[in-house]
């Protein structure tokens, strides 16, 4: 099997790839050859965001494969998401503009909302102000408004689906009531540490899919993972258990944390600016976890989010205060 055979069937009817290439922090020439080495491996999902600042380096490379045909657009998957700053009605247009632009797309495959929170954008240079310690908020986030705005991009055909991320569940009961098109995706954290199950369970009874972030524990953010005078979180990649695994199947640490995500049929989509391990990442369609083996993964879930979201937690929205 290989990575870009590999799909999901979304409650749309599009098909979705199941793995892909993250880019959070992944910035100036090394995202352009991130996305360049993903796309010569298989890699069809790509997943970026307004947020990231990243969308016109990747936008030269899928322009760059495109103009040469070494890639069909219909192919491609590419993931973009609402800026923090715009999440309001009457900026969602703006910012899927704004991307399409960037990107050098004429839509994207899928469109989400961030994360439950509209920041101020006093200074629209700004994308994350900042106030007494805490992301500058500007109120509640109006969901119905939103959730309409993001709709009609999908009737203008500049997004093929949309869908949301960071939501906990009763947020995401909040769009579906109104929905005349139902999100396909939640983009949460999810990984062996915080498996989400209560929320999949949630989920999947309205027929969206888990896109899995963070699924190999994060490793590289440690820095913003950490609350100020808290510990820093375990590494997931260290797991004495992931580490029996990986000897017993001959495959890497991230290699089985990523697996076991995809056995879930969650869509999985691990970052990287290395080469090596964007292709050692790819490298999961030729192996499968045993029913035991799932299960001992299973049993290390400690409920644990290592991304905090300390600088918005004074935010009206603010999600993880829910326990699903
Ligand atoms: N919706 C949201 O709010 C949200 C939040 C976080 C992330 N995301 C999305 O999800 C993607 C993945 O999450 P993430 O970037 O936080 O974490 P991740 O994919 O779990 O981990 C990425 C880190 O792991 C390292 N790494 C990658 N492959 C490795 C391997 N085989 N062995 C050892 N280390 C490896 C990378 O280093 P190098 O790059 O140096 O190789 C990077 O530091 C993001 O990039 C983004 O697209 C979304």
């Amino acid at each position: 099997m290989s990575i870009s055979t590999q799909n999901i069937p979304l409650n749309n009817g599009i098909k979705m790839p199941v793995f892909g290439l993250g880019t959070w922090q992944s910035k100036s020439e090394e995202v352009k050859t991130a996305v360049r080495t993903a796309l010569d491996v298989g890699y069809r999902l790509i997943d970026t965001a307004f947020n990231y600042q990243n969308e016109d380096l990747i936008g030269e490379v899928l322009e760059e494969y495109l103009k040469t045909d070494r890639v069909k657009r219909e192919d491609l998957f590419i993931t973009t998401k609402l800026g923090s700053i715009l999440t309001r009605p009457t900026d969602v247009g703006y910012s899927l503009s704004e991307s399409l632009r960037k990107l050098r797309l004429s839509y994207v495959d899928l469109f989400l909302i961030h994360i439950p929170l509209v920041l101020k954008k006093n200074d629209p240079g700004n994308l994350f102000p900042m106030k007494d310690g805490q992301l500058d908020h500007d109120g509640n986030v109006d969901f119905e408004g939103v959730w309409k705005e993001m709709e009609n991009l999908v009737f203008e055909g500049k997004a093929k689906s949309i869908g949301v991320s960071n939501f906990n569940a009763s947020q995401v009961e909040r769009i579906l009531k109104v929905a005349r098109v139902k999100p396909v995706v939640n983009q949460v954290e999810c990984h062996a540490y915080l498996q989400q199950r209560k929320l999949e369970n949630v989920l999947q009874k309205n027929g969206i899919v888990i896109m899995a972030y963070g699924p190999i524990g994060s490793p590289g953010s440690s820095a913003m993972l950490t609350v100020p005078g808290e510990a820093p979180p375990p590494v997931l990649l260290e797991d004495p258990v992931i580490a029996n695994l990986a000897t017993k199947y001959n495959k890497s640490p991230a290699q089985i944390l990523i697996r076991n995500l995809l056995q879930r049929n969650l869509i999985v989509i691990p970052k990287s600016v290395t080469p090596s391990r964007i292709r050692e990442n790819g490298n999961v369609f030729d192996f499968n976890l045993s029913p035991e083996d799932m299960l001992t993964i299973e049993r290390i879930d400690k409920d644990l989010r290592m991304f905090k979201f300390h600088i918005m937690i004074n935010a009206p929205d603010f999600p993880f205060s829910d326990p699903v």
